[in-house]
C-alpha cells in the first residue's frame, strides 16, 4: 500500500499536511513564517493585525510558565497583545510571503474595533495583499476585552454573528471564526458564526486563568512591576479543553474546524483529528520547542495513519465522534476492577494504599511490604491505575 495522504482540505483550502502555526510569536514576522514554510509548516495564520489606529503596547514581562519537575512545559500563560506591526508592514510581507510560497496557505489573522466598517476595511486590505484567508480574532481573552474587542465580542453570539456578517460581505476569501472558550457553551457562537456564513471555526484560542502568586513577594504572576493581568491560558493544560470544543462542535454542526489547543506531537494533532478537526494549528509547542517540531508531527502522523491502514487525513477525521455522547448512555454493563498486572514491579510505594483509602473505597492495603487488592471492596473508579508511579495497577474487565 502506497504511503497515506497528510493532504487535507479545511472547506475550500487545500492544505499539504494538516499543519498551521497559529497566530503567535511564531507568526509574529514574514521571516518567522518563512523559515516555518521551509520546515514543512502547510499553512501559517499570522500575528493578529489591528488597523494602525488600535494602540497595541506590551508590556514586560507578559508569560509566566508551569512545568514539571523535570523543566517540561505543562501550562503557559500570556498577557501578549496583538501583532505591534502595522498594516504596511504586513501587506507588503503578505504579498511577498505568497509570491515564494504559492503552495502554502497564509492566513490574515484580524481584529478591528467594534464598528464593522474598521472590520472591513482591514479585511479588504489583507485579501487585496493576497491572503488565502481571513481568521476574525474575536477570542483573545486578555486586555482586548477591557476595549470592549476579543472574547468581549466572542462571548456574545450576536455580536460574532454581526462582525462575521459585517466581513463576509467584503471577504471575497475563505474565512475562518476563531473562537473563545472562556463561555458556558460554545454552541450558540459556533452556531452564529456559521449562520453568518463562516467558512470554518476554529477553536480554541486562550483559556482565562491566573498562573500563580508569588508567596514571596505576594505578587501574582507574570508580575509587571508588581502587579498582573488574568491571561490566557495554553499549551499542553489546555488540550481537553480544546478537544472537548472541537469535539462538541463536529457532533453539532456541518463546518470545517481547525484545532487548537496544547498540541506538540502527532499524537495530539491525531486526537484532534478523530475528534472532527480537519488540521490543526500550533502556537505554545513551537515556542517552546522549535518550528522544527513539524518534521516529527508530519513523519509521525503518517506511520500512525500507515500502520492503521487509513488512506489519508480524511478517513481518520471524526472517527472518535459516534463514542461520544451522554453520560447515561455510557454502559454499565462493562466493569473493571484494579489488578496489579507486573506485581514484581510494584515498590510498595503505598500510594494507591493512601488514594483508595481517602479518596476511593478501601479495598487496597499493604502488609509486611505486600500490596493486596481486595476486589469485593473495588467499585472500579481506577483511580489506583493513575496514582501509580509505576504503572503497575491496571483496570481489568471482571464479571
Ligand atoms: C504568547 C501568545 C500570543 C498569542 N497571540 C495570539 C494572537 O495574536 N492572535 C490569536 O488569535 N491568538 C493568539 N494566541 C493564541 C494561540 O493562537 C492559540 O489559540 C493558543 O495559544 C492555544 O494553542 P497552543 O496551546 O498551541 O498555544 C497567542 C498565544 C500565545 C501563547
Amino acid at each position: 500500500m502506497s504511503d497515506p495522504s497528510l493532504e487535507t482540505t479545511v472547506g475550500p483550502l487545500a492544505l499539504k499536511n494538516p499543519f498551521l502555526l497559529a497566530s503567535g510569536p511564531p507568526t509574529a514576522s514574514g521571516e518567522q513564517i518563512r523559515h516555518a514554510f521551509r520546515l514543512g509548516w502547510a499553512g501559517a495564520v499570522a500575528k493578529t493585525i489591528t488597523p494602525d489606529t488600535m494602540e497595541i503596547q506590551d508590556v514586560s514581562p507578559r508569560f509566566a510558565a508551569w512545568k514539571d519537575e523535570k523543566a517540561e512545559l505543562l501550562g503557559f500563560e500570556n498577557i501578549e497583545l496583538l501583532s505591534r506591526k502595522d498594516e504596511a508592514y504586513w501587506t507588503a510581507e503578505i504579498a511577498a510571503i505568497k509570491r515564494d510560497y504559492p503552495d502554502r496557505v497564509l492566513i490574515a489573522s484580524i481584529m478591528a474595533s467594534s464598528e464593522p466598517g474598521e472590520w472591513q476595511d482591514l479585511a479588504r486590505t489583507v485579501q487585496d495583499a493576497g491572503a488565502d484567508a481571513i481568521e476574525l480574532n474575536v477570542s483573545c481573552p486578555h486586555g482586548m476585552p477591557e476595549r470592549g474587542v476579543g472574547a468581549a465580542i466572542g462571548q456574545h453570539p450576536d455580536l460574532v454573528g454581526g462582525v462575521t456578517r459585517a466581513v463576509r460581505k467584503v471577504a471575497a476569501v475563505p474565512l475562518i471564526v476563531k473562537l473563545t472558550p472562556n463561555v458556558t457553551d460554545i454552541l450558540p457562537a459556533a452556531e452564529a458564526a456559521v449562520q453568518a456564513r463562516a467558512d470554518i471555526l476554529s477553536a480554541i484560542n486562550t483559556v482565562q486563568c491566573l498562573m500563580g502568586i508569588d508567596l514571596e513577594t505576594l505578587e501574582p504572576r507574570p508580575s509587571v512591576a508588581g502587579s498582573s493581568t488574568y491571561g490566557g491560558y495554553s499549551g499542553p493544560a489546555v488540550k481537553p479543553i480544546g478537544l472537548k470544543v472541537v469535539s462538541q462542535i463536529a457532533r453539532e454542526l456541518q463546518v470545517p474546524l481547525m484545532g487548537i489547543g496544547g498540541i506538540s506531537r502527532w499524537q495530539d494533532a491525531a486526537e484532534y483529528i478523530a475528534a472532527g478537526a480537519s488540521a490543526v494549528q500550533v502556537c505554545t509547542a513551537v515556542m517552546w520547542e522549535g518550528a522544527g517540531i513539524v518534521r516529527g508531527m508530519n513523519a509521525g502522523l503518517s506511520g500512525y495513519l500507515a500502520g492503521k491502514g487509513f488512506s489519508g487525513v480524511g478517513a481518520l477525521r471524526g472517527r472518535a465522534l459516534p463514542r461520544i455522547g451522554t453520560h447515561a448512555a455510557l454502559s454499565r454493563e462493562d466493569r473493571r476492577f484494579a489488578a496489579r498486572e507486573s506485581p514484581e514491579r510494584c515498590t510498595s510505594c503505598g500510594r494507591c494504599v493512601t488514594a483508595c483509602r481517602d479518596g476511593g473505597y478501601h479495598a487496597i492495603s499493604i502488609a509486611g511490604g505486600e500490596v493486596t487488592i481486595e476486589r469485593e471492596r473495588c467499585d472500579g473508579c481506577g483511580l489506583c491505575s493513575y496514582v501509580c508511579p509505576g504503572g503497575v495497577i491496571v483496570m481489568l474487565p471482571g464479571a
